[in-house]
C-alpha cells in the first residue's frame, strides 16, 4: 500500500503484499515467508509482509501489471518470464547454461545478477534479488524421454520463453505456452504430453500423478527475480528500505542453501510414493542434446547479451 508522507515517521504500519504463484513448501514459498518473519520481527511488527501463495491473488501472466499498479507490492517471477523486459534474461533459459548449483549461485548473487537487477531501473521495477529454486527436468505422460528423437511431435507445456520454445523446437517437440497456475489441469486433460519444471514445481503440484515419465536431466535452470515497483520502493522510508534490504540478503543467502536440498529431499519423496518412472540423462544422451542445442547458443553469438554468455562460460572453465 502507498503510505503519504504524514504516515512516516508516525509508527503506522506498512503492509507489503507479496504475490507469488507457486505452493508453500517450496523454495521460493518458504523464502518468501521467512522474509516476512524477519521483516516483521525485526521492524516490531511496523512493517508486515503478507505473503499470498500458490498464484490466489495474481497468475504469473498478471502479476507484474499487479506490481505496476500497486495492487501488489512484491513479486517474484521466474527469470524466464522477464525476457520481455530485456533480452539478457533470456539468456538464463540457454539449455545447458550451469553445470551445477555453485554456476548458477555465483552468476546471480555475484556482478552480473546484480548488474541485470540493477538495469530493471529503466522500466521503474526495482530489483531486489536473485533466487533459486533448481534445475528443471523433463516429464511426460507418453513416453521417457531420453533421446531428442523421443521429443518428435511430442507437445509440452512452457514458460513464456522464445528460447525455450526454441529449444522444444530444435528436439523436434510442440510447446505451447500456459501460465503455472493451468498446469496441472492442462495435464489432467490431456493437452500435452508433457512439461518441463523442477521437482519442487513437480512435486507440490503433484504434476507425477499425471506424468509417467520423468528424465533428471538438469539441462535448464530455474530462478527467481525479487521485485518492486521503484516509485512504491521510493516512498518508503530509509530505515524501512535498509531494513527490508538486509533482511533480503539474510533470506537470499538462505534460499541459496535450503534450493538444491528441498529439490533432493522431494526427489525421494516422487520415488516414494508415486508410480512415476526416473531416467538419469547419462553423458552419451546429454551430449546428443547439447547437439540439438547448437544453432540455439549461436543465435547469442552476434546480438548484445554475447558479453555476458563469454563471461559465464569463463566461469565455467
Ligand atoms: C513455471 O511457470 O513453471 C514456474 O515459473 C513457476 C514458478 O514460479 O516456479
Amino acid at each position: 500500500m502507498y503510505h503519504d508522507d504524514e504516515q512516516k515517521g508516525l509508527n503506522k504500519q506498512i503492509v507489503i503484499n507479496f504475490s507469488h504463484v507457486v505452493a508453500e513448501n517450496t523454495p521460493k514459498g518458504l523464502a518468501a515467508q521467512k522474509f516476512a518473519e524477519i521483516v516483521n520481527q525485526k521492524s516490531d511488527g511496523k512493517v508486515k509482509i503478507e505473503v499470498y501463495s500458490n498464484g490466489v491473488l495474481y497468475s504469473d501472466d498478471e502479476e507484474l501489471a499487479a506490481l505496476r499498479r500497486n495492487d501488489v507490492q512484491m513479486i517474484a517471477p521466474s527469470i524466464s518470464k522477464l525476457s520481455d523486459l530485456s533480452p539478457t534474461w533470456q539468456l538464463f533459459d540457454l539449455p545447458f547454461i550451469f553445470d551445477d548449483y555453485s554456476e548458477a549461485k555465483q552468476v546471480f548473487t555475484g556482478k552480473i545478477g546484480q548488474d541485470l537487477l540493477s538495469t530493471l531501473q529503466e522500466k521503474n521495477i526495482k530489483g531486489l534479488a536473485l533466487w533459486s529454486n533448481g534445475f528443471k527436468q523433463m516429464t511426460s505422460n507418453t513416453k521417457p524421454l531420453l533421446y531428442p528423437a523421443d521429443f518428435q511431435g511430442q507437445t509440452f507445456r512452457i514458460m513464456p520463453s522464445e528460447v525455450i520454445k526454441k529449444q522444444f523446437e530444435l528436439l523436434g517437440a510442440k510447446p505451447q505456452a500456459v501460465s503455472f497456475n493451468k498446469v496441472y489441469q492442462s495435464l489432467e486433460r490431456q493437452e500435452f504430453d508433457g512439461q518441463e519444471n523442477t521437482i519442487s514445481n513437480i512435486y507440490s503440484k503433484r504434476l507425477y500423478e499425471l506424468q509417467k515419465y520423468m528424465t533428471i536431466s538438469n539441462h535448464g535452470y530455474l530462478g527467481y527475480a525479487v521485485l518492486m515497483d521503484e516509485k512504491y520502493w521510493d516512498s518508503l522510508p530509509e530505515d524501512v528500505k535498509q531494513l527490508l534490504s538486509d533482511a533480503m540478503v539474510e533470506t537470499t543467502n538462505w534460499i541459496w542453501t535450503q534450493s538444491k536440498m528441498m529439490n533432493d529431499e522431494q526427489l525421494q519423496q516422487i520415488k516414494n510414493k508415486s508410480g512415476m518412472r526416473v531416467y538419469y540423462l547419462n553423458d552419451l544422451q546429454k551430449a546428443e542434446w547439447k547437439k540439438q542445442f547448437n544453432s540455439l547458443y549461436q543465435s547469442f553469438e552476434n546480438n548484445a547479451t554475447k558479453q555476458t554468455l563469454d563471461i559465464i562460460q569463463q566461469i565455467k572453465n
